[in-house]
């Protein structure tokens, strides 16, 4: 999918919720598999210990849809400690908060991991900055982001978050995993 002819959809959150829970299900297949195959691979990478995740602190993952990788966490970590974001909560799971990220900036959670997974740089721009911003501010040390890569998102990310104190511990084509030092 050429992800470039994409409209940004931040303006209305019915927009975004349309695409995400009804176009992206149908349409993204290809793109949806390279994504989760990934993912998939950093979370067998965490569940072995080859990435280190402190013992202390929430595991967040912002941005759910249907929970399937949410639900990954949630088998390696203590479900007590993983929480889910997104703008709807369809599978109903006990540990989604049902919220728009850009109106979090008052909301703490201190995180040991956090997935940013919302929306996309192209498609959610703004939405995905705001939970960008948010996730760097609730890190602890030695917590774990996920983020997409430099290639994938289009920007310095890598760059950006070790000018904000992190230090790369994975990278892959769509995924860039990184340590708060
Ligand atoms: C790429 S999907 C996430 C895929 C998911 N991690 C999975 O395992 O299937 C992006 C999600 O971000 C959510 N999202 C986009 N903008 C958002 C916002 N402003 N606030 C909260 N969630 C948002 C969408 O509703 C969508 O479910």
């Amino acid at each position: 999918m050429d992800r470039s002819v994409l409209i940004p959809l931040d303006e209305k959150r019915e927009t975004i919720t349309d695409f995400y829970f009804d176009k992206w299900d149908r349409d993204m297949d290809e793109t949806r598999r390279e994504l989760y195959t990934e993912l998939h691979k950093i979370y067998g990478l965490i569940r072995k210990g080859v990435i280190r995740v402190p013992d202390t602190g929430y595991i967040l993952e912002l941005g759910v849809n249907r929970c399937v990788s949410f639900n990954e966490l949630c088998d390696i970590f203590d479900v007590k400690r993983c929480v889910g974001f997104d703008l709807e909560n369809v599978t109903r799971h006990p540990r989604v908060v049902t919220v728009d990220i850009r109106n979090m900036d008052d909301v703490l959670y201190p995180a040991a991991l956090c997935v940013n997974e919302v929306g996309g740089w192209t498609v959610t721009p703004e939405s995905r900055k705001a939970a960008y911003d948010w996730m760097i501010s609730n890190m602890l040390p030695g917590g774990v982001v996920i983020e997409h890569s430099n290639e994938y998102s289009g920007w310095e990310i890598k760059e950006d978050l070790q000018a904000k104190g992190f230090k790369v511990v994975w990278m892959g084509p769509i995924h860039i995993v990184m340590k708060k030092l």
